[in-house]
C-alpha cells in the first residue's frame, strides 16, 4: 500500500447508496457499453438512445471517446498501453455515475475482449452490458465519416484501429449484445436496442422511501 493510500479516509458508508437513488429515480441504474470500429455507428446509436431515454424521463449520462479524449484523457494516445488506461479510467467514471443511480451510455472502440471484460469487472458484471456495433472494416472505411480511414491508408495515422492496430470481435459465449449496423438502419438499430434496454432499466415496483 502506498503512503497516500494509507492516509485515505473513505466516506462511502455515509454516502447514499445506489439502491436509494434507484428508488428516488424509479429506474434501475446500468452501464450500456457500446463498442466497435470507428464509423460503426456506435456513437450515433448511443446518442439517439440517450436522447430517447432522457425524453422518457430517465436520468442518463453519455460518455464518448472523442469527448473524453479531449478532456479527462487528453494525455493518452492509441498505443495498447494508452487504450488500456483510457478504458480503465472511463470504467471508473462510469461506475461513479452507476453508483449514483444513473443510466450510463458509453461509446468507445474498446478493441479487445480483455478491455471489455475489465470494464465489466470495474462496474460489476450485473451492472454492465457490452453492446457490439457490428460493421465490417470495409463498410466503415467506405463510410469514412471523419476521413480517418483515408488518412490511415495514407500512413498519416499510426496505430489506427483495423489498420496497424487490432480489433477483436466478441466470441459466441460472450454476454455481449450484437447490433448489426451493417444491415440495420439507424432507426431499426435504435428500436432493437430500446426493446432490450427497457427490461433492464425498468424499476420493478412502486417502492418509495
Ligand atoms: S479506444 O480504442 O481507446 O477505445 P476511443 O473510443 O477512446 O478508442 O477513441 C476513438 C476515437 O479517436 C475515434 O473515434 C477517432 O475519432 C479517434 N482516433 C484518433 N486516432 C485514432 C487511432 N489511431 N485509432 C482509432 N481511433 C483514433
Amino acid at each position: 500500500m502506498s503512503l497516500s493510500e494509507n492516509n485515505l479516509h473513505t466516506e462511502f458508508h455515509r454516502m447514499q447508496d445506489r439502491r436509494t437513488k434507484e428508488i428516488l429515480f424509479q429506474q434501475r441504474a446500468h452501464v450500456f457499453w457500446f463498442y466497435g470500429l470507428s464509423g460503426s455507428g456506435k456513437t450515433t446509436i448511443a446518442t439517439a438512445l440517450e436522447q430517447r431515454l432522457t425524453y422518457q424521463g430517465y436520468k442518463t449520462k453519455i460518455l464518448d471517446g472523442d469527448n473524453i479524449r479531449g478532456g479527462l484523457n487528453k494525455d493518452l494516445g492509441f498505443s495498447d498501453e494508452d487504450r488500456l488506461e483510457n478504458i480503465r479510467r472511463i470504467s471508473e467514471v462510469a461506475k461513479l455515475f452507476y453508483d449514483a443511480g444513473v443510466i450510463v451510455i458509453c461509446s468507445f472502440i474498446t478493441p479487445k475482449r480483455s478491455l471489455r471484460e475489465m470494464a465489466r469487472q470495474v462496474v460489476g458484471e450485473e451492472g454492465c452490458t457490452p453492446i457490439f456495433a457490428k460493421a465490417s472494416f470495409e463498410t466503415c472505411a467506405e463510410r469514412d465519416v471523419h476521413g480517418l480511414y483515408a488518412k490511415a491508408k495514407a500512413g498519416e495515422i499510426k496505430n489506427f484501429t483495423g489498420h496497424g492496430s487490432g480489433f477483436e470481435e466478441p466470441q459466441a459465449d460472450d454476454p455481449d449484445w450484437i447490433l448489426d449496423t451493417d444491415v440495420l438502419s439507424e432507426e431499426e438499430a435504435l428500436i432493437d436496442v430500446l426493446k432490450r434496454v427497457h427490461p433492464v432499466i425498468e424499476f420493478e415496483s412502486a417502492i418509495t422511501l
